[in-house]
């Protein structure tokens, strides 16, 4: 077989996160501007073309798939994505097949998911009040997302909530959300808001240091450094007074790109090696130049052996963002 992917620090590339789509049915604050130009048809890869794509990262040693988007179940046809990529779970090439969702089309999918082998999925919930939700999403509607969530305990999958930290919207709230979660043996990962592309509001203003916001849990919880590890980016504890687990994502208090295992392709075949730099290779042109395998997978080599060392994130008021693109871009 294939030698492993191994960036020009020494790195070995293990997770691959797939953007199968730039769209949402969601305009989350901190992720979108009100009004987004979405990608035209032709530049976004077909399914046939991301399965060939992301079949070549699992034959060079990557045992962990997420899909995410925008909002992976918004991608007409992702549950055929889903099972073709599933052969490589029955082969035993990958360890993990997921996806990043924000629940609203869960009840729909979840019973297919689950039933394809998808163990472990995360959902994107910042608060459990209907009006707060509405206003961060630009209009979702909350009870949409939480019966999604029912539906995939229902159906057997195991359910991480994200919620990004947010000074003056939800940080008041979050003991709240993680109590709630906790009572229903779900997992939950608090993540610091990272400045990509423009959005309208001011990150500045919501940015809440987790390490400040542990410091306060922990003034009426006790927290217990666990080594659990999903392959992802969050630190996790126990919660002893809820039983119940908490990640902390935290690329700005404390940064974690030295064990960094990631890398992300878009829905238009770009491979962006790092979330927080503007580095990236274009796997469409040589896919539709007609190239082989061996000619994909030697770009790919050498779009990862140019991984940046780590991101340029930062927190300062009218500081641009730290890359241009968008989250919904690059799905995290
Ligand atoms: P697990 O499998 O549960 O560990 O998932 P994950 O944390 O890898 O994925 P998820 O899609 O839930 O991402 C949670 C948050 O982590 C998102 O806000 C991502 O943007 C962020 N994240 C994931 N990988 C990286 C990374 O390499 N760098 C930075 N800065 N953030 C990341
Ligand atoms: N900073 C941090 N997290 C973000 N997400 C979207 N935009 C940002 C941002 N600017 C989160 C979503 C989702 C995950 C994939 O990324 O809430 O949970
Ligand atoms: Fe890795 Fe870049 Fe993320 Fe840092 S910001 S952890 S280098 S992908």
């Amino acid at each position: 077989g294939q030698s492993r992917l191994v960036d020009g620090f020494g790195r070995t590339v293990t997770y691959l996160r797939v953007s199968v789509t730039d769209r949402c049915d969601l305009r989350c604050v901190y992720c979108m501007a009100e009004h987004m130009t979405f990608l035209p048809k032709r530049e976004v890869l077909t399914l046939e073309e991301l399965d060939r794509i992301a079949s070549a990262f699992v034959s060079l040693g990557v045992r962990k798939l997420r899909l995410t988007g925008g909002e992976p179940l918004v991608r007409k046809g992702v549950m055929g994505l889903f099972e073709s990529l599933s052969r490589h779970l029955k082969s035993g090439a990958l360890d993990e097949l997921t996806l990043t969702t924000n629940g609203t089309r869960l009840a729909e999918f979840a019973g297919e998911l689950a039933g394809l082998g998808v163990r472990r999925i995360n959902v994107s919930l910042d608060t459990l009040k209907p009006g707060l939700f509405r206003r961060l999403t630009r209009g979702g509607d909350l009870t949409k997302v939480l019966a999604g969530i029912e539906a995939a305990q229902a159906a057997g999958l195991q359910v991480k909530v994200n919620a990004v930290a947010l000074k003056d919207d939800n940080a008041g709230e979050i003991p709240e959300l993680i109590r709630w979660a906790h009572g229903r043996g779900l997992d939950v990962t608090l993540i610091e808001t990272m400045p990509m592309g423009e959005v309208e509001t001011d990150r500045t203003d919501q940015y809440l240091s987790l390490s400040d916001l542990r410091r306060e849990l922990e003034s009426f919880w006790t927290l217990k450094d666990i080594p659990l590890s999903t392959g992802g980016p969050a630190r996790y504890v126990e919660v002893a007074e809820t039983g119940g687990r908490l990640g902390f994502i935290t690329p700005l208090s404390h940064n974690f790109c030295e064990a960094c295992n990631r890398v992300r392709l878009t829905c238009t075949g770009t491979l962006h090696t790092c979330l927080g730099q503007e580095d990236a290779t274009d796997l469409r042109a040589v896919l539709r130049a007609g190239a082989s395998d061996a000619e994909l997978i030697e770009a790919i080599r050498h779009g990862v052996d140019a991984k940046p060392k780590g991101h340029d994130f930062r927190i300062a008021r009218d500081a641009a963002p730290a890359v241009a693109r968008h989250m919904s871009t690059t799905g995290g």
